[in-house]
């Protein structure tokens, strides 16, 4: 809090209205407008580009200036020097773990990895060529049921051991989601593998065979999984709090979370990209589908490019790109054909004018989806994946909104239709 307060004048009413200011650690400082409504109006910010929904003390991001902060950790630094499980002990407590902290955590996590026989079998029960998101939101919906009675969103321990439970066993539903879609057998979770090598085992491996998981890989899903891990209010996220907010079950707001994920603008980008270079088919389209996606009229945009946040660069974009250099020379795909479409487009998109003036560059999107074609993980289960990074950040943004006071969330509106009419008597 701070004594600084912004004065708002407007036409009709004589006395300026003042509104208090709130100090933020980095970043803009807020106006509370919450008093603005006793004066008869709303204010108006369709997308939220200028309203803190919230305080947080989880992520911080600067678009600007292409900064990402877990906790106050450069996320360019955790994805080097952490790894999966210590960035979730992290974002969910506010502080790296100790290595008996980590230790523990992880048993924890293991621990509660493996699925209910009845989410198991509800998977099995959807046509094999569903949407996995369609099939993962009903499986983390499904999981309310089995979780309903036995949570009390009030008690810190209670929570603790649900997000135990989400971040054990989202790997193990995503994994059953991809092998049902294949008609394979379910690959139970193994302790003796760290967590994106479990995950790879489970989706890959074949049942009743060794885990056979390349550490390159798994070094590659590990850091995809960091570098979706939070961020910050993004539609998802703030989906997660405002069904949390009404006291909903933790898994039913997560599986809400899921539903929002799964739109092309946001997490259905990395799925997107694919579809568009497949579309593309050859370096020689390149060319009229840049001018298809700066002609307007099209409808038509660059899938991979642009955020509504970063505006000069995406932090996770720059590390992601490396990583996808590192996995496509172990891989020796260098020169697969969809990848050199990638790479061809994205030097002609970072050099158009079009692009540039608008500040449309690559998004950690565009090279996860590269990364996980070249690792063999079919392009719908692109979204599955960066849900499952993802659940950390949801679960933590949803404990820290309960673990405080807080209101159910209700914006209002402008209302622009018929005003009071009778209805026509007979
Ligand atoms: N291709 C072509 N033109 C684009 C693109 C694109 N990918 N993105 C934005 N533009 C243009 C818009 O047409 C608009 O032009 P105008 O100023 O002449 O009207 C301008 O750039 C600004 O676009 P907005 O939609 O206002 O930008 P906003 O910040 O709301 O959108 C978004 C961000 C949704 C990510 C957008 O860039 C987009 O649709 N990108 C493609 C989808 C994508 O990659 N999404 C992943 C997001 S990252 C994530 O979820 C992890």
């Amino acid at each position: 809090m701070t004594d600084k307060k912004a004065h708002l004048s407007i036409d009709g009413i004589d006395k300026t209205i003042e509104l208090p200011i709130y100090a933020s650690t980095i970043g803009p400082d807020v106006i509370d407008v919450t008093s603005i409504t006793k004066h008869g109006f709303f204010t108006f910010d369709p997308g939220f580009m200028s309203t803190a929904s919230c305080e947080s003390k989880i992520t911080f991001i600067d678009g600007d200036e292409g900064v990402l902060l877990h906790r106050g950790y450069p996320i360019e630094q955790l994805a080097v020097s952490s790894d999966y499980l210590e960035t979730c002990y992290l974002l969910l407590n506010g502080e790296l773990p100790t290595p008996a902290q980590k230790e523990e955590f992880t048993a924890e996590v293991k621990k509660h990895s493996t699925v209910d026989a009845s989410v198991a079998n509800l998977v099995k029960t959807f046509k094999r060529e569903s949407h996995p998101m369609a099939i993962l939101c009903s499986a983390v919906a499904a999981l309310a049921a089995i979780y309903n009675d036995e949570i009390d969103i009030t008690n810190a321990e209670s929570r603790k051991i649900t997000a135990y439970r989400l971040i054990g066993q989202i790997p193990t539903l995503s994994a059953m989601v991809y092998k049902h879609s294949k008609g394979e057998e379910f690959i139970a979770p193994d302790d003796n593998l760290d967590y994106a090598a479990n995950f790879l085992n489970m989706t890959f491996g074949k049942a009743g065979q060794a885990p056979n998981v390349s550490q390159t890989i798994a070094k590659a899903m590990d850091r995809i999984f960091i570098l979706h891990a939070d961020h910050e209010q993004n539609a998802s996220t703030s989906t997660v709090r405002l069904s949390g907010s009404s006291g909903t079950n933790p898994f039913a707001a997560i599986a809400a979370g899921i539903s929002t994920l799964w739109g092309p603008a946001h997490g259905g980008a990395n799925e997107a990209v694919l579809n568009m270079l497949e579309e593309i088919g050859s370096v020689e389209n390149i060319e009229s589908c840049v001018a298809r996606a700066k002609d307007k009229t099209s409808g038509f945009r660059l899938m991979g490019f642009g955020h509504r946040v970063y505006k000069n660069f995406d932090p996770r974009a720059k590390v992601m790109k490396q990583t996808c250099d590192e996995v496509l020379a172990e891989l020796g795909l260098e020169n697969e054909p969809l990848l050199a479409i990638a790479k061809r487009l994205e030097q002609i998109a970072l050099e158009d004018e079009y692009f540039i003036s608008k500040k449309l560059y690559p998004n950690v999107d565009f090279y996860s989806g590269i990364i996980m074609k070249a690792v063999g993980i079919p392009t719908e289960m692109f979204t599955v994946i960066f849900a499952l990074g993802r659940t950390v950040g949801w679960y933590s943004h949803w404990n820290e909104m309960v673990s405080g006071p807080y209101k159910i969330g209700r914006p209002r509106q402008q209302y622009t239709g018929s005003p009071k009419r009778d209805y026509p008597t007979k």
